[in-house]
């Protein structure tokens, strides 16, 4: 029992300490800290408590002081990147439709931290201008604005998607395209194309869950291929499964892979074609992302503007880049138009014709193009401030993702197997959202991953939540 252990100083510094973590994940590296005559005043202490508040920070790396300048957060310099999973030729029916669901239902509540979906925060949606598209629509297209909409969809949007693939290199007519409810449901109209109950499709190793979800409906098997956190999927490894089995087809995200962010560069992107033709086979791309360079130049050209010969099939929506509730996606069916058509009669009889309309009159104006200039910038440096606070706010040994696109951030975890259920609890129950990694593979390679959502701004509560966070895993 030694006097130290009782003094209720020494509490009251360790309590301040812990009361400025949500400052210090809010604050920029390099960004000043309060002031400790501030502090002092504040919490009501002595100089030399709030000072010993600030040593215990700095011994944890956080900050650091400069003579006579005060205390200052610290860069956490050379965090690495996630470690790329083993290559495997292994075909394994996923099964996470339930574990994702649970997901999904937890990140309904308003008052809990969004870090889990990957979602725009409700002040980076296109709210004021599709407004005024809606209701143009709704004063000028009278009773033919509600009528249904058979397949392939809306006209009128149909020839702005025409013109925005164009713009990215992909020469299409109008007929070519199909409007879809969303990305989600181009993606399971790929696969039903192309796939039969019990076929084998590959998927990058992570990939979003949602393709497993389709996989999964569709009674089919999954190869694992690795991506790489920079270049996404590894060619070598899928020339490998390509030349020993037969694979349905290959879904491949190119640009700002969910959950890394890495891009696929464009030779990269040739050769991934060549050996569609070579093993053939197809691709079912999805570009979801693919207008969310964090680099304003860097609008990377999709992989299906280097197909020549009808080997991929495109998806995307407007979800991350204007507003998740449109519900408006599409597919570039390539050579399997007529089935696709019968298919969406089937799937869903017709697609929804205000929404399209009110799309395509703001396409038409430009709205989206002013949005993306406005959203690229802000969401490239939200994605940072998450990315600073967490190689703050988590312990050593956690690698991070370094996403050139997208807004979430990929990261393995100082923790045992099986780590990333128990913390989404434990974060649960603190109403902290975030999603596990093992959703991300058929095998659950990653039970010592989550993926963070940076969609929404950064502030103090984001930081505080994460301060949660890294606290959480540092007692895992
Ligand atoms: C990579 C990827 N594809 C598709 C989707 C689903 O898109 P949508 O909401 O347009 O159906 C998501 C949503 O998170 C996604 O991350």
């Amino acid at each position: 029992m030694t006097q130290a252990t009782t003094d209720p100083a020494e509490f009251r510094f360790i309590a301040i300490a812990r009361a400025l973590e949500p400052i210090v994940s809010a604050l920029r590296p390099g960004d000043r800290m309060p002031s400790l005559r501030r502090v002092a005043r504040d919490h009501g202490v002595s100089l030399a408590t709030a000072e010993a508040a600030f040593r215990r920070i700095e011994s944890d790396g956080l900050i650091e002081s400069r003579p006579r300048s005060g205390f200052f957060v610290r860069a956490r310099a050379g965090v690495p990147v996630p470690r790329m999973p083993r290559r495997t030729t292994l075909a394994l029916r996923p099964s996470v439709a339930e574990r994702v669901r649970a997901l999904l239902e937890s990140v309904r509540h308003p008052e809990v931290v969004p870090l889990g979906g990957a979602t725009l925060g409700p002040s980076l949606v296109a709210h004021e201008s599709l407004s005024r598209s809606l209701a143009r629509v709704a004063r000028t297209a009278g009773a033919a604005g509600l009528t249904y909409e058979a397949p392939p969809g809306s006209l009128p949007l149909r020839r702005q998607l025409a013109r925005l693939m164009a713009e990215h290199g992909v020469a299409v007519a109008p007929d070519e395209l199909l409007v879809t409810v969303g990305c989600m449901q181009a993606l399971q109209l790929g696969l039903a194309l192309l796939c039969r109950p019990g076929d084998a499709v590959v998927v990058e190793s992570p990939c979003y869950y949602g393709l497993l979800q389709c996989a999964e409906a569709l009674d089919l098997k999954v190869v694992e291929v690795p991506a790489h956190p920079t270049t996404g999927m590894d060619l070598d490894a899928l020339e490998t499964v390509l030349a020993t089995q037969r694979v349905a087809c290959v879904l491949v995200t190119p640009s700002f892979l969910n959950p890394l962010g890495a891009l696929m560069p464009d030779a990269h992107r040739k050769r991934l074609v060549a050996l569609l033709e070579r093993h053939d086979t197809y691709a079912i791309e999805d570009d979801i992302y693919g207008d969310l360079a964090h680099e304003r130049a860097l609008r990377p050209r999709p992989l299906k503007a280097h197909d020549r010969h009808g080997r991929v099939l495109y998806c995307a929506s407007f979800s991350k880049s204007l507003a998740p509730g449109l519900r408006v996606g599409w597919l570039h069916p390539a050579g399997f138009m007529d089935r696709a058509l019968t298919l969406q009669f089937t799937q869903v009889l017709a697609t929804p014709t205000p929404t399209a309309l009110a799309l395509a009159d703001h396409l038409e104006r430009g709205g989206f193009e002013r949005h993306l200039r406005r959203l690229r910038p802000l969401v490239a440096s939200q994605v940072t401030r998450y990315r600073d606070a967490v190689c703050r706010a988590f312990p050593d040994g956690t690698r991070i993702s370094e996403p050139q696109g997208g807004f979430v951030l990929w990261l393995e975890l100082p923790a045992p197997p099986g780590s990333d259920v128990t913390l989404q609890r434990l974060c649960l129950e603190r109403k902290i959202a975030i999603a596990p990694g093992s959703i991300f593979s058929a095998r659950e390679r990653f039970s010592q991953h989550i993926r963070i959502n940076c969609g929404v701004p950064f502030d103090e509560r984001m930081g505080r939540a994460l301060g949660v966070v890294g606290e959480l895993v540092r007692r895992l």
